[in-house]
Parts: structure tokens; sequence; C-alpha cells
């Protein structure tokens, strides 16, 4: 659960994000992509070259999941199922993975949302990107 000032911050940050979701969605996966390169083995099928259209398609999948994700704080577990299944199910991402990538994103925002990024907030958006990752790896077993 989240407190009312870890909420706001969630919510403004991704409010914000979500303006530009595609470009901050496929800096995030470039950026996982550059410094965990074992994680490109689950994406065989994209083209991940700089400022591919398959970056910027999944990327705007990605931080839209969030951004929607932010409007459902109260259950998470319950707006995120179908994507649980997908990647428990489907995807058989390694859960270890969901760090490398959690990591990615939270870079991205902290440097877009410079401004906005003080240490509450940063622990904040630490927190439900920890959240939704937990959700979407919680049907391995
Ligand atoms: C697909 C979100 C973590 C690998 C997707 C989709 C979304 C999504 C929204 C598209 C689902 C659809 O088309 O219906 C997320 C979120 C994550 C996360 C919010 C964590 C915060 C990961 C990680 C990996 C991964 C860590 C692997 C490193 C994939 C793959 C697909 C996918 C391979 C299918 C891509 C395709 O063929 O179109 N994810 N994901 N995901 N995700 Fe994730």
């Amino acid at each position: 659960t989240f407190t009312d000032a870890e909420k706001a911050a969630i919510v403004s940050i991704l409010d914000k994000a979500s303006g530009n979701a595609s470009a901050l969605g496929a800096e995030a996966l470039e950026r996982l992509f550059l410094g965990f390169p074992q994680t490109k083995t689950y994406f065989n099928h994209f083209d991940l070259s700089h400022g591919s259209t398959d970056l910027q398609t999944h990327g705007g999948k990605v931080l839209g999941a969030l951004v929607e994700a932010a409007k459902h704080l109260h259950n998470l577990e319950g707006s995120l199922s179908k994507l649980s299944d997908l990647h428990a199910y489907n995807l058989r991402v390694d859960p270890g993975n969901f760090k490398l990538l959690s990591h990615s994103i939270l870079v991205v925002l902290a440097s877009h949302f410079s401004a906005d990024f003080d240490a509450t907030t940063h622990a904040a958006l630490d927190k439900f990107i920890a959240v939704v990752s937990h959700v979407l790896t919680s049907k391995y077993r």
C-alpha cells in the first residue's frame, strides 16, 4: 500500500510521462539492452537499433502500462492481471530481469523529470515499479 504522499508523487510523474510514453519507453529499453545485453535474448524478433519502430512501439506499451497502473494504485493485482499472465505463462521472462528494467525506467524518469525527482519521489517511484514487477512475476508457480 502507498501513502498519500507516495500516491501523489507517482501519479504526478506518470502523468507527465504519459505525453511522451513511446520515446521514454524506447529510451528505457535502449538503456536496458545496452547496460544488460543478456536481456536482448527475449527480443530476437525486434529491430533493436537506436530509434527503431520496434523500440518506440514496445516502449510505448511498457510505459503505457505503468501510466495505466498508476491510475489503479489501490488494485494493482487486479489491473495487471492479464499482463501478469502474459509474462508468467507465455513469455516466461526470468524474474531477475525485472530489476534491470526497473532500474532503466527509474533512470529515464530521473533524467527527464530531474526537477521533480527529490528523494521522496525517487523512493515512491522505486516502490511503485517494484510492486508492479512483483505482480508481474507473482504467477510463476
Ligand atoms: C510484452 C509491460 C517487464 C519482456 C509486454 C507488453 C507490456 C509489457 C504492456 C505488451 C503486452 C501486449 O501486447 O498485450 C511490461 C512491464 C514490465 C515488463 C510494465 C515491468 C515493469 C518485462 C521484462 C522483460 C519483458 C523485464 C524481459 C527482459 C517482454 C516481451 C514481450 C513483452 C518479450 C512481448 C513483446 C512482443 O513480442 O511484442 N510487456 N513488461 N517484459 N514483455 Fe514486458
